[in-house]
């Protein structure tokens, strides 16, 4: 078992109409002017916006607007979020959306605090410093972002998607309110169950370290989530499966199914930005469609922790050699993948790179890391173009 830091100070308020809590959470931040930051729309749609704006108001809190953060946020809006902050003097930022519009808030809070170019910091060329504090109204259950450190952000110029993680930007309160979810497209739910999913399974594929009780955490996350992906996909209101599912997407990226480990292998996620960076596509069905790719080349070298999910995980029964367990592990995964409609390639995700995008794209990977992508197995380039090879 390796030492570790756990780290949550993310509170969380969860359950049906917690957005009603909003003015007490806020006023205890004793915030001066807030900047509420929000995606395309949906909040605009189901009248959640307009609750925030009559709770600002109620509790005397000056406020700036700033919509339009899109899915694969984007670093033009980043920049145009630190330039109205600082115009404005704002001290908090309130994210009222998903994943993309939690992380563009995180980006500008780093950008306020930290001051000078934010991309330098997802460039690895300065460290971070601080961050603007964030609050959060949650209404996807995917990224986990309402508690995590992480932030990812795509630079529109050569569509680099890079991440940047500081404990800095975990937020202070996160508001989740499953209702607020069941007006997600079937695609999105669905996308965002993926996500969850990889989030544990990422850090169930680690190379040293690990503990029993994380093990058996992560498990027990994994198959409750596969358990009320396949109840959503039939009954996408059922407030039980909402609920379940909300819980484990903040659980799944806080650390809690990491402790004790090496932290994990990562390389889907790293493969799978530099896909959505070029190609734009939600970044849970883009996971779906490369995982079992990365997972045959991986686990064809080291096929240990693949048994292990493929018994404890996927419960596959009966007996094989190592190889033919792992293999069992991840058809089993991918047979999940397609009964809630996710691709387990990227023809059926709808891209189709040639060998200039899928060099482009491997060198990127690797660049971005500093090196190799991955802990089980580490991959270099060549290894990368492989697994895209494999996943058309
Ligand atoms: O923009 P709006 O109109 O709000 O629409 C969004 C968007 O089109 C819509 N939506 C969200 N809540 C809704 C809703 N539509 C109807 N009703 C609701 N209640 O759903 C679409 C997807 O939203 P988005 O925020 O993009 O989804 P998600 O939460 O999956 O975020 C994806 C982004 O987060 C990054 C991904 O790479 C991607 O850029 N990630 C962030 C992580 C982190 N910060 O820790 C970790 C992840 O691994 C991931 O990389
Ligand atoms: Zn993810």
């Amino acid at each position: 078992m390796n030492d570790f830091v756990y780290n949550t100070p993310t509170k969380v308020v969860f359950g049906r109409k917690a957005e009603e809590k909003l003015g007490a959470l806020m006023r205890a931040q004793g915030c001066r002017k807030v900047l509420v930051h929000y995606g395309q729309g949906s909040v605009v749609r189901s009248g959640l916006l307009d609750r925030v704006r009559e709770v600002l108001k109620a509790e005397a809190i000056e406020w700036v607007e700033l919509g339009g953060a899109v899915p694969n946020p984007r670093l033009s809006l980043v920049y145009e979020g630190i330039e109205l902050g600082r115009r404005e003097g704002v001290d908090f930022i309130l994210a009222v959306g998903g994943g993309s519009v939690i992380d563009s808030a995180k980006a500008i809070g780093y950008g306020l605090s930290c001051g000078g170019d934010v991309w330098e910091l997802f460039e690895r060329k300065r460290k971070v410093t601080g961050c603007t504090p964030i609050g959060v109204i949650l209404t996807i259950a995917a990224t986990g972002s309402e508690m995590s450190a992480s932030c990812v952000i795509t630079g529109e110029d050569g569509w680099r998607k890079l991440g940047c993680s500081s404990d800095t930007s975990r937020p202070r309160f996160a508001i989740m309110n499953p209702e607020l979810t069941m007006t997600l497209p079937d695609y999105q739910t669905a996308c965002g169950c993926v996500d969850i999913l990889m989030h544990t399974m990422e850090r169930w594929f680690y190379a040293s370290g690990g503990m029993e009780l994380t093990d058996r955490i992560a498990a027990s996350l994994m198959r409750t989530v596969m358990k009320h992906a396949l109840i959503l996909r039939d009954d996408p209101q059922n407030y039980e499966s909402r609920a379940e599912i909300l819980w484990a997407g903040a659980l799944s990226h806080n650390g809690l199914t990491g402790c004790g480990t090496d932290g994990g292998d990562w390389a889907p996620h790293k493969i799978e930005h530099e896909l959505s960076g070029l190609f734009d596509v939600a970044h849970g069905a883009g996971l779906a469609a490369i995982w079992g790719s990365w997972a045959r080349y991986v686990s064809s070298r080291e096929p240990s922790r693949f048994v292990s999910f493929a018994q404890h995980v996927m419960q596959v029964s009966g007996a094989g050699t190592d190889a033919e367990m792992a293999l069992k592990g991840i058809e089993a995964f991918e047979e999940f993948c397609r009964a809630i409609h996710m691709p387990v390639n990227m023809r059926e995700l709808g891209v189709q790179p040639d060998e200039e995008q899928i060099a482009e794209m491997a060198q990127k990977c690797v660049k971005g890391m500093g090196g190799p992508a991955g802990k089980v197995v580490k991959l270099y380039a060549e290894d990368i173009e492989e697994i895209f090879r494999m996943a058309r």
